[in-house]
């Protein structure tokens, strides 16, 4: 609302400040952006059961910032944390070493704020979650991306940035990675390029961020070993995980895992007095008695969505677009002819009620992404993906004639 006549406290915004935002326009029909989830999949019924016995026995509790406890979070919830990350991710770790975060951009945030000062090399993979890549800018970090291709970063590319950092002197701070399901392409790295990949940034003395984020929703079932958990030396990676696509990214609930000194750092900046406890004490219910089934059934959902994406780009865009088969998760990434710019294709696409990201803001090199676009395709329903994706390949063919 606009205020009367009288005091402009925008006059007062420092220097420098980000642009505001827009106002919000309400959800396009086709909503292809951000890692929104399947609606019919959240289980919430699941979650008012879970809430309803989690509130009954630690509602006094609520009475107390971080429920009276340790404000790393809500025990019990790290305790699933670790237990799952044994099962399902072959990564021992203690309670003692995950940290509850307000989803895992607040582990970004807390991981960079520890490691990162102006000017500080930082490797990413060549295309990579846009929100690492804005604040990792906004840190002002030296970024340097390594080249993708279907198992993920490629280690002898990586190899040469680091070699070339290095005759000048410089030791990037960490490689951030999302070995599994690469968020944009969807590749899953496997286990020899995981251990190729530790033994490099051994040698090179380089930490290892590893985020995780999508890595319960691999299409075969097949979740390979966590990257930390391959360090049988320990300590050389730092770990971040989400319940944002396996369970619902409303929820903000994320988490770090790291070894104690690291973690007890990660701590100190974190001043939020705790994340939401209603979230973590009705997941730490849910989760340790209905994940596996939930995560399960999900994945099979999106693998089918996956499947109507696919075959709708296939169908709509022909020679058009090039992509690979993710093997999990959510989003598809597609290469548009030499070219094209898909950031000018917002606005026609907006037109006819689509919305999707366009690949410069996931890339090192906006250039190199500028013909690439990411879909998600985890929102929608099939019927809804094929009518977008035709409307999408329509502008797409429009811009190119
Ligand atoms: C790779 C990656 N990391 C972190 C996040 C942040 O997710 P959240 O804060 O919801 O856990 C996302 C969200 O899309 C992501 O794709």
């Amino acid at each position: 609302m606009v205020g009367m006549a009288g005091f402009d406290m925008t006059a007062l915004l420092r220097p420098g400040l980000a642009d505001g935002e827009a106002e919000w326009a309400g959800d396009p029909p086709f909503n292809f952006v951000g890692g929104h989830n399947d609606p019919a999949s959240v289980p919430f019924g699941g979650f008012a059961e879970a809430a309803a016995t989690a509130l009954a026995r630690h509602g006094p509790a609520l009475a107390k910032y971080n429920l009276g406890g340790s404000p790393q979070g809500h025990l019990p919830l790290r305790e699933f944390v670790s237990e799952a990350l044994a099962r399902r991710a072959h990564m021992s770790t203690d309670a003692s070493e995950v940290l509850v975060t307000s989803g895992s951009l607040q582990a970004l945030d807390l991981v960079n704020a520890g490691l990162l000062a102006p000017g500080d090399p930082v490797i990413v993979e060549k295309a990579t979650y846009a929100g690492t890549l804005s604040r990792l800018a906004a840190l002002r970090a030296d970024v340097h991306g390594v080249e993708l291709d279907s198992d993920g970063m490629r280690i002898d590319h990586l190899n040469d940035v680091l070699e070339s950092l290095r005759r000048q002197g410089r030791r990037p701070k960490f490689i951030y990675t999302i070995p599994t399901v690469q968020n944009p392409t969807g590749t899953v790295m496997p286990v020899a390029r995981r251990i190729e990949l530790l033994e490099t940034a051994r040698r090179h003395d380089v930490a290892i961020f590893e985020d995780d984020c999508y890595a319960d929703l691999v299409f075969n079932g097949q979740r390979p070993p966590t990257i930390r958990a391959l360090d049988s030396g320990g300590g050389q990676v730092v770990y971040c995980g989400s319940f944002s696509k396996t369970l619902a990214p409303a929820l903000r609930l994320g988490y770090i895992v790291a070894d104690w000194p690291v973690i007890s750092r990660l701590l100190a900046l974190k001043t939020d007095a705790g994340s939401g406890a209603l979230e973590q004490i009705t997941v730490a219910e849910y989760a340790a008695a209905h994940f596996d089934d939930h995560v399960d059934a999900l994945t099979a959902v999106l693998s089918k969505k996956c499947d109507a994406i696919c075959g709708a780009l296939r169908e709509s865009f022909g020679e058009l677009a090039r992509f690979e088969e993710p093997r999990g998760g959510i989003f598809v990434w597609v290469a548009l002819p030499d070219g094209t710019d898909t950031d000018r294709l917002v606005a026609p696409a907006a037109a006819r009620g689509v919305e999707f990201n366009p690949g410069s803001a996931w890339c090192t090199d906006p250039d190199y992404g500028a013909s690439r676009m990411r879909l998600c395709f985890g929102h929608l329903p099939p019927g809804d993906i094929a009518a977008g994706i035709a409307a999408l390949a329509d502008v797409v063919r429009a811009s190119l004639s």
